[in-house]
């Protein structure tokens, strides 16, 4: 057996006889004397073959990848490198066996690698010998390590739940699997363990965790995956403020274990809406300030027609403002950055240069009392940009804040900390243009507050919720809420998403039944784990911390995945493919 981190040796070994094995990093020859960086999971380590040894000639016929066992002393490097940590020793090799050779490989096995990354996917095995991405696993395995370590000294049990199941309430297109033995019936995999963590409640477990796969055929971006995995978790006998110090306190041990980092608990909250008012987005990155602002008011008298004729039709006027840059943006900045807002649907950009003279695009519609009253509500120096939407509420903080981050990003004004919050207090329902109705904001068995029972059935635009989600650095890193545990209010919540007794019955018959047994109060939450490791190992790409992730159009490139079936596979489960 290998019992040596190749990477482990320094000089503080030197002369000791060691055994190792790896692959061949790099072959070099020079004056005679070959060269090897052998690599295993810890890292590299130089071996030295000299032509007075026997294996000499087998050395020579190495190639990259080959797999190798070497025995060798270890010895002090005349000419050391101090950017590896094994660099200021060698091995001088004694002994070699090739326990395997390699064929050409298509790409190199570096951090730097210029390979594609569909070429890196086809070919995931070795694109998983880099050390970048070594590194990303060992830190995902901490991480998962970390999280089951906490939650059993609190008393969690870590319980599986099936994966063949009936449709689950996230709300995204399922994945189905279709049954052999009853044909024309479909299991649904699951988009969340949500309705069996709570049955599990109901099962007396009390405390429930589980690294659990989820399935969701949705559209895919930078921090989505169709299968993905969730911290999933769930208590009995808790408000909200027993899962957020719970979940907090995770969070906050994962930090310290695998960052040395320090968070400071308790973790900041912000309600849903202040989060939308100020920020333009649920999951507000705090690493920088600009938040919007609202200059409704300022504007009510105004007559410049599009802001005056958006007023009169409910819409709002909220601006940002980015200090000390109005002479970083050209006239073309300013178009792109129209370009831009255009994408969320926002009609148009105004802007403001503040300077002793005024100019920009409403600076000749804009009042003497207007600029006045700008300047003192936003507290306007001369250099700063002030740039405007008038549009309907929706539209102008959607577009804001995706603008708020992209300047961010563009004028290097994110820190380097990690900011942490919680947005509470989210809306039961949001409404959905698309089916002319209100729907979940969650799923169905999430609990309004208990002063907004009433309006369940009455006043849904204001009825808030007993959900919070956890937002790290812009990310939603995870989300959950306390369950409705009373069956008057459940039906209440069925009733509000015009759910009929039939749907009820055909969806969660068997959830709704179990309610009626003695449940528990209870709520949880799930955090993304890949998220949460994507923050942890500083990248912004889902599938550099999934060892084998798909592409962003659900492909798995290597296996070649999906793919037709067997004819006979299809009549079995009593399929016709129609093309
Ligand atoms: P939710 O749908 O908010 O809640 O999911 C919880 C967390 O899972 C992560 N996540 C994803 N990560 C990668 N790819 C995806 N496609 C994806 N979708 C979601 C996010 C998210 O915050 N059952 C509820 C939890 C509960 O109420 O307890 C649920 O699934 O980080």
């Amino acid at each position: 057996m290998k019992i040596n981190n190749n990477g482990k040796f320094n000089i503080k070994n030197v002369d000791e006889v060691v055994t190792l094995y790896g692959w061949v990093a790099k072959k070099r020859n020079l004056g005679g004397l070959i060269f090897i960086d052998l690599r295993d999971r810890s890292g590299i380590i130089q071996l030295v073959i000299k032509p007075e040894n026997s294996c000499y000639n087998l050395a020579e016929t190495l190639k990259n990848e080959y797999v190798i066992k070497v025995v060798g002393k270890i010895a002090e490097r005349e000419s050391k490198n101090l950017n590896l940590a094994t660099g200021e020793i060698e091995v001088i090799v004694d002994n070699l066996e090739i326990l395997n050779t390699s064929i050409d490989i298509p790409f190199s096995i570096t951090d730097d690698t210029t390979a594609l990354e569909d070429t890196r996917l086809k070919y995931r095995y070795l694109d998983l010998r880099r050390s970048e991405l070594q590194n990303k696993m060992i830190m995902r395995h901490k991480i998962t390590f970390a999280i089951r370590e906490y939650l059993n000294k609190l008393d969690f049990l870590e319980i599986e739940t099936p994966i063949l199941c009936k449709s689950t309430p996230e709300g995204a297109r399922d994945y189905l699997v279709p049954s052999r033995i009853f044909n024309g019936k479909f299991y649904a995999l699951p988009q969340s363990p949500q309705i069996f963590k709570q049955l599990l409640m109901v099962g007396g477990m009390e405390r429930y965790f589980q690294i659990a796969k989820c399935f969701r055929d949705e559209d895919l971006r930078a921090d989505r995956q169709p299968e993905f995995t969730q911290v999933d978790m769930e208590m009995s006998f808790v408000d909200e403020n027993d899962v957020m110090t719970t979940v907090e306190g995770l969070i906050a041990h994962v930090f310290k274990e695998i960052k040395n980092i320090d968070i400071e608990l308790p973790l900041k909250r912000m309600k849903y809406d202040d989060a939308i008012n100020y920020y333009g987005s649920d999951k507000p990155d705090l690493r920088f300030d600009m938040k919007i602002n609202d200059i409704t008011d300022i504007f009510k008298d105004t007559e410049f027609t599009i802001f005056k004729d958006n007023i009169s039709n409910g819409g709002i006027i909220n601006c940002l403002v980015v200090k000390n840059s109005a002479d970083k943006f050209s006239r073309k900045d300013l178009d792109k950055l129209t370009d831009f807002i255009k994408t969320y649907n926002a009609k148009g950009l105004a802007y403001l240069k503040i300077d002793n003279e005024i100019s920009g695009s409403i600076a000749k519609v804009i009042k003497e009392n207007e600029l006045n009253e700008l300047k003192d509500k936003l507290n306007l120096e001369n250099n700063d940009l002030v740039l405007i939407i008038s549009d309907k509420k929706n539209v102008t903080k959607q577009a804001l804040g995706a603008l708020r981050l992209k300047l961010g990003r563009d004028l290097n004004l994110i820190s380097k900390n990690y900011e942490l919050l919680w947005v509470v207090d989210f809306p039961s329902f949001e409404y959905s243009e698309e089916e002319k109705r209100y729907v979940a904001c969650h799923h169905p068995f999430t609990s309004p507050k208990d002063s907004d029972v009433d309006k369940l059935l009455t006043d849904k635009a204001n009825c808030y919720s007993k959900a919070y989600d956890i937002v790290i650095n812009g990310y939603e890193a995870g989300g959950g809420s306390i369950r409705i545990h009373d069956q008057e209010v459940q039906n209440k919540m069925f009733e509000a998403l015009e759910l009929t007794e039939e749907q009820i019955k055909e969806k969660f018959g068997f959830f709704v039944e179990a309610l009626k047994y003695g449940t528990p109060p209870h709520g949880g939450l799930a955090l993304g784990l890949d998220r949460l490791v994507m923050l942890l190992t500083d990248t912004d790409n889902i599938r550099d911390v999934i060892a084998f992730p798909k592409t962003a159009s659900a492909n798995d490139l290597m296996s070649e995945c999906p793919n037709v079936v067997d004819e006979k596979q299809l009549k079995e489960l009593g399929i016709k493919i129609q093309n």
